[in-house]
């Protein structure tokens, strides 16, 4: 008789659990229990204790295994703990107790994380991009920069074929709106993307939910191919079809966080059947099985004989013949040697490998370790020591890493110019009206105000078109958490791809903006006053982008988002020195005006146009200017001023000797009437780049430590 090869990879995990701890407030407390509050010092210490924790139980004591080349199904009602025993599998829970091992030596948390692929129920793909391209883009991500393109290509190629994607190759993802793949071969695309760098560990969660029998089947069908290429495969179901159950090698039954059942889908009957409530015929035993779990938990013992009798039964597996003790063949080091002389790593993720084989040679590693957080982070921190292990966290170089997600991001873009073109068009309509309403402007002293008043509607409505940039990282957000979560590529690479690629089309904006109010409303400065005046508003946009994108990173929806964008630009437009001047803001306002975003650009502007020598802005004839005498005749106005200037108190002043055709009023004395003297033009330009780095940056921030990609 020909022996079973022992298995190369064992997965085992014993007495998994995990509680979730709900504190009750102290106002809820008294709410729940007014009749309690008594006014004894008992009760008052009481109140002062921290409310005690209300637990509940998601998992409880879950013990099983897993072995490569084989599926391994978590099945169960809803609600039962499936999601939540792959997320503790996969090491996605922060507090989990239990030990989980593979080949008996306990993995890290981010060892796991280079070895394994864990994909979510949704679907989190871009939607105008094709199926190839999707493919594509994952194993530029995924698989290392010394293995060329041509052999990324080929692995696509290859994984398109084993998925069955072929016919579709070219057509777009699509979503609500654009048609694209149907469901089926969306889950497939879902999985091709986290499986092209050949993982061993595979985690899926659902896989075949709102999918028809037909495309379930292709889909655990797909994964069990991928299991016999040596993967552990495991993921949770539903309710499995017939068909389904028998691509299935070992499947565990779940129910209100208990195990009811661990085994082999065809031992289901003989389990039953001892149970004492045997599957009818014609009726499926997962279906059976889920039945019998609603009417016990209806009854007055619940799920605990069935939990009892599952114990005995897997007590009892040797004597019945049916124990399999699954013990890795050799020690993680030769499992590894031997997949990489099967070819299993070797061609797709080499570094994965060597990483692997380095971590779990250190003697350390052999002890066995129970995966709560801090055992976690102590095995994460020895990590940190190995260099081999910094080299391989990610498969490719930053800048490699952004190149390839600038490249992502424009195609994106280009995939969908309406987002692009709209803005444009409101840019320039913004442009056009400002150019038609401010036509021509003179040099008097309406003509000042009415600068004032362009310059300052115009640098707020640079930040205000500035909004439509919050729900980019929004609607990115989910895919950004699921790649970053695995490792795919560095978030300080994201944050500066998403930086970098929005600057040529923001100074496209700019120009097209400054094109069409520059001569039309007749600004001064000449041509290096053009520039200036390009530099800043493109330095503006890319200010105001960088703000929203922050708030995009902070807000969890597009409405409270675009509520919190459209207030604070309001403040900071209040606050910025056009509607009141600095000496007149009530001091304890005062530090909004320095951190007003509004306030640098729009005294960069001014400056620009009222540095200029030579303008005129108020003649003697004009001094009169909103007076109640403004409408005095011109003869009468130069008789008063040739008596006014003659007065002996204004001897060594600008105004002795003053005539109807002197000039009294210069762009530089505008310019100290609005008490902008504090900063020079091009300092105003410098801080406005610098909000946007310091607001970059924050967003970094606010990714770094948001993005754990882990239950609480
Ligand atoms: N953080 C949490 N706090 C409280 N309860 C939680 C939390 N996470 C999950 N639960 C509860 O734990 C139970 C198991 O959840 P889980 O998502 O694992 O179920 P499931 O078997 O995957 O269900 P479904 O088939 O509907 O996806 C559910 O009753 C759920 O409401
Ligand atoms: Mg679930």
């Amino acid at each position: 008789m020909q022996q079973e090869e022992p298995p190369l990879l064992v997965l085992q995990f014993s007495d998994l659990t995990y509680t979730v701890h709900k504190k009750i407030s102290r106002w809820r407390r008294c709410f729940r229990k007014p009749t309690a509050v008594v006014a004894s010092s008992a009760t008052a210490a009481a109140m002062a204790m921290p409310p005690p924790p209300h637990s509940r139980l998601l998992l409880d004591h879950v013990s099983g295994e897993a072995r490569d080349g084989e599926i391994l199904a978590v099945m169960g009602p809803s609600g039962s703990g499936k999601s939540t025993l792959i997320d503790a599998l996969a090491q996605r829970i922060e507090s989990l107790e239990g030990r989980i091992t593979l080949n008996s030596t306990h993995v890290s948390n981010r060892l796991l994380r280079s070895i394994s692929a864990y994909v979510m129920q949704d679907d989190l793909l871009f939607p105008m991009l094709t199926v190839k391209e999707t493919l594509m883009f994952s194993a530029l991500f995924r698989m290392p920069r010394i293995q060329s393109t041509a052999k990324k290509r080929a692995r696509v190629m290859h994984l398109l074929d084993q998925l069955g994607l072929v016919q579709v190759a070219d057509t777009i993802i699509g979503d609500e709106a654009r048609r694209g793949v149907s469901g089926g071969e969306r889950r497939r695309v879902s999985i091709g993307i986290d499986i092209i760098h050949d993982p061993l560990l595979l985690f899926l969660d659902e896989p075949t939910s709102g999918l028809d029998s037909t495309s379930a089947y292709m889909v655990v069908r797909t994964l069990q191919k991928i299991a016999k290429t040596g993967s552990i495969v495991i993921l949770s179901i539903h309710q499995p079809s017939f068909r389904i159950l028998g691509l299935v090698d070992r499947l565990i039954l779940l129910a209100f966080g208990q195990k009811v059942y661990g085994g082999p889908p065809a031992e289901l009957h003989t389990y039953f059947h001892s149970f004492g409530r045997p599957v009818p015929q014609h009726e499926n035993s997962t279906e059976h099985a889920l039945d019998l779990i609603q009417e016990l938990h209806n009854s007055q013992g619940g799920v605990k004989q069935l939990v009892e009798f599952c114990n005995f039964w897997i007590a009892t597996a040797s004597k019945r013949g049916s124990a399999r003790i699954l013990v890795g063949s050799t020690d993680v080091r030769g499992a590894i040697s031997a997949s990489i002389s099967r070819g299993k790593l070797v061609a797709s993720r080499p570094s994965s490998a060597f990483m692997f084989a380095t971590q779990l040679s250190s003697p350390r590693h052999h002890r066995p370790k129970k995966t709560n957080n801090s055992h976690s982070q102590e095995s994460d921190h020895d990590t940190k020591l190995s260099g081999a292990d910094m080299v391989c966290k990610f498969a490719n170089p930053w800048w490699t890493e952004i190149r390839v997600l600038a490249i992502r991001s424009v195609m994106n873009i280009k995939r969908m110019p309406e987002l692009f073109l709209m803005r444009l068009a409101t840019v320039l309509f913004t442009a056009f009206l400002l150019a038609t309403i401010f036509w021509n402007l003179d040099h008097s002293p309406l003509g000042i105000q009415e600068r004032l008043g362009f310059f300052a509607f115009a640098m707020s409505t640079t930040f205000y078109t500035c909004a439509d940039a919050l729900p980019v990282f929004l609607q990115e957000r989910y895919i950004f958490m699921r790649e970053t979560g695995h490792n795919t590529y560095r978030m300080s690479s994201y944050v500066l791809a998403n930086a970098l690629i929005y600057v040529p089309f923001l100074a496209v904006l700019a120009m097209s903006f400054v094109l069409t109010v520059w001569w039309a409303v007749g600004l001064a400065g000449g041509g290096s006053g053009f520039l200036f005046f390009f530099l800043i508003v493109w330095a503006s946009f890319w200010a105001g982008n960088s703000f929203v994108t922050l708030l995009s990173g902070v807000m969890p929806n597009v409405m409270l988002g675009y509520t919190v964008v459209v207030a604070l630009l309001a403040y900071f437009l209040l606050l910025s020195g056009f509607f009141i001047a600095r000496e007149r803001i009530p001091k304890y306002w005062l530090w909004f005006h320095y951190l007003s975003l509004i306030k640098y650009p729009y005294e960069a502007v001014l400056i620009n146009e009222f540095q200029v020598e030579g303008p005129c802005y108020e003649s003697g004839s004009q001094i009169l200017f909103g007076t109640p005498l403004a409408s005095l005749s011109p003869t009468l106005v130069s008789e008063m001023l040739s008596l006014v200037s003659s007065t002996s108190a204004l001897l060594n002043t600008p105004y002795a000797n003053m005539s109807a055709s002197s000039c009294i009023l210069t762009g530089p004395d505008v310019l100290i009437a609005k008490q902008i003297t504090e900063l020079t033009k091009w300092q105003c330009l410098v801080i406005t780049l610098a909000f946007g780095v310091l607001f970059r940056f924050l967003f970094y921030a606010v990714l770094r430590f948001s993005g754990r990609n882990k239950r609480e």
